[in-house]
């Protein structure tokens, strides 16, 4: 049996970023029984050039069947014109909506080589790791109504509304909860009950599930605004953070420069399990978007798009050790001093896209042989 990849490149540095991860899958397939089948589709600004959809419906049925999905990035500057409902990020939210994947892991992990290239002190980040678990296919995202009304009198009202309902929060919870014991066995979940009737709401669920389910775990309630605060403040406090769709999206840029760049952070946004097959609905991609500053100058840092093949291996098709030793590979490239332009620093010797790839790549190719 075969098992199908399907890659969304996407704009800007996605393309760029995801040919490193085409030839490590390619090293896989020879290196192991793997049997990785990938197939590449558009999405975004690209896809909205081809066929005038930011995803067509023929790549929704190929993302549908597939039994991972590697995201690149999407949009740019080229299709700020276009019409709201067809941008290219449209694209990345009706892959997130029509698959159900409402749990985004995104980890934040401070590698010890980069200690010294956060914009924070060094001992604030040594050794972090944390993990935000971002609600995704709910909140103010796609709440409705979500509309700009003409009132008629010069004045026009812009409307985005936040909904939760039970089974978000419960089933979102409960994949932090889980998560944590594999961890350190803290969940802190973040919202504003103080102004929102879907924060109140959302701390009485978490709460509960708490309390029910998981009563030998530590929970924390934190505002979502002092909770940014404390994040650059002393991050290592947390563990697992658990959070809606808009805080989530927020806290992650934050929690990205802790470990140096934005160009670090993978995630994987999961569906869930299916009762028959055991298998869930997942998409790997990189936090960072499409960087139009740097696209098409093969400098992008394609880390996060490598890591984020690791979460791939380890949470779709439980190839645990190949995981690891891609994340070994990572951090031995970053210990030799090897950096892209983001989280260069003297001394370091600084290499594009395909020299970073080439050097996770020689790196992974000598554990997976060992
Ligand atoms: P961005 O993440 O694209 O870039 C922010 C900054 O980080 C830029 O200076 C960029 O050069 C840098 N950066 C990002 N990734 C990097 C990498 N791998 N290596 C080195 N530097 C990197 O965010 P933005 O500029 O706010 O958004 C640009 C476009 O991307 C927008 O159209 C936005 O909607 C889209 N976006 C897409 C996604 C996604 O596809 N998942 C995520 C975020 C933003
Ligand atoms: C992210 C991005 C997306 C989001 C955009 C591109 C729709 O910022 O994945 O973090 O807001 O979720
Ligand atoms: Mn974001």
């Amino acid at each position: 049996m075969t098992t199908k990849l399907l890659l969304l490149p996407g704009d800007g540095i996605g393309p760029e970023t995801m040919a490193e991860v085409e030839k490590l899958v390619a090293l896989l397939n020879e290196a192991s029984d793997a049997g990785f089948e990938m197939e590449t589709a558009l999405v975004g600004g690209s896809a909205y050039d081809d066929c005038g959809k930011p995803v067509s419906d023929a790549t929704m049925d190929l993302a549908m069947q597939a039994d991972a999905i590697l995201f690149g990035a999407v949009g740019g500057a080229k299709w700020d014109g276009v019409a709201y409902e067809l941008r290219p990020e449209a694209g990345l939210l009706r892959l997130r909506k029509d698959m159900e994947l409402f749990a985004n892991l995104r980890p934040a992990i401070c590698y010890p080589a980069l200690a010294g290239s956060s914009s924070l002190k060094r001992e604030v980040i040594e050794g972090l790791d944390i993990l935000i678990v971002r609600e995704l296919t709910g909140g103010v995202y796609f709440g409705e109504p979500k509309e700009i009304i003409d009132l008629g009198n010069g004045q026009k009202r812009a409307v985005d509304t936040q909904v939760y309902e039970t089974y978000e929060i419960e089933r979102i919870a409960r994949a932090a909860f889980d998560l944590a014991r594999a961890r350190r066995g803290k969940v802190t979940s973040m919202e504003k009950r103080n102004v929102m009737k879907s924060g109140l709401y959302w701390t009485e669920v978490v709460t509960r599930i708490h309390r029910d389910e998981y009563a030998d775990m530590q929970l924390e309630h934190m505002l979502a605004d002092s909770g940014g605060m404390q994040l650059v403040r002393a991050p290592k406090q947390f563990d697992v953070i658990v959070t809606d769709n808009l805080f989530g999206d927020m806290l992650s840029d934050i929690a990205a420069m802790l470990t140096g760049s934005l160009g670090m952070l993978p995630s994987a946004s999961l569906g869930a399990v299916d009762a028959k097959t055991g298998k869930r609905r997942a998409l790997y991609e990189p936090v960072h978007g499409s960087a139009p500053d740097i696209a098409g100058q093969g400098i992008a840092n394609p880390l996060a798009m490598i890591a984020s093949l690791a979460m791939c291996l380890r949470y779709s098709f439980a190839m645990t050790a190949e995981a690891e030793a891609l994340e070994s590979a990572i951090a031995e490239g970053l210990d030799a001093g090897i950096r892209t332009v983001d989280i260069m620093r003297d001394g370091c010797r600084q290499v594009g896209t395909a020299g970073m790839g080439d050097a996770v790549r020689d790196s992974f190719r000598t554990k997976l042989t060992a």
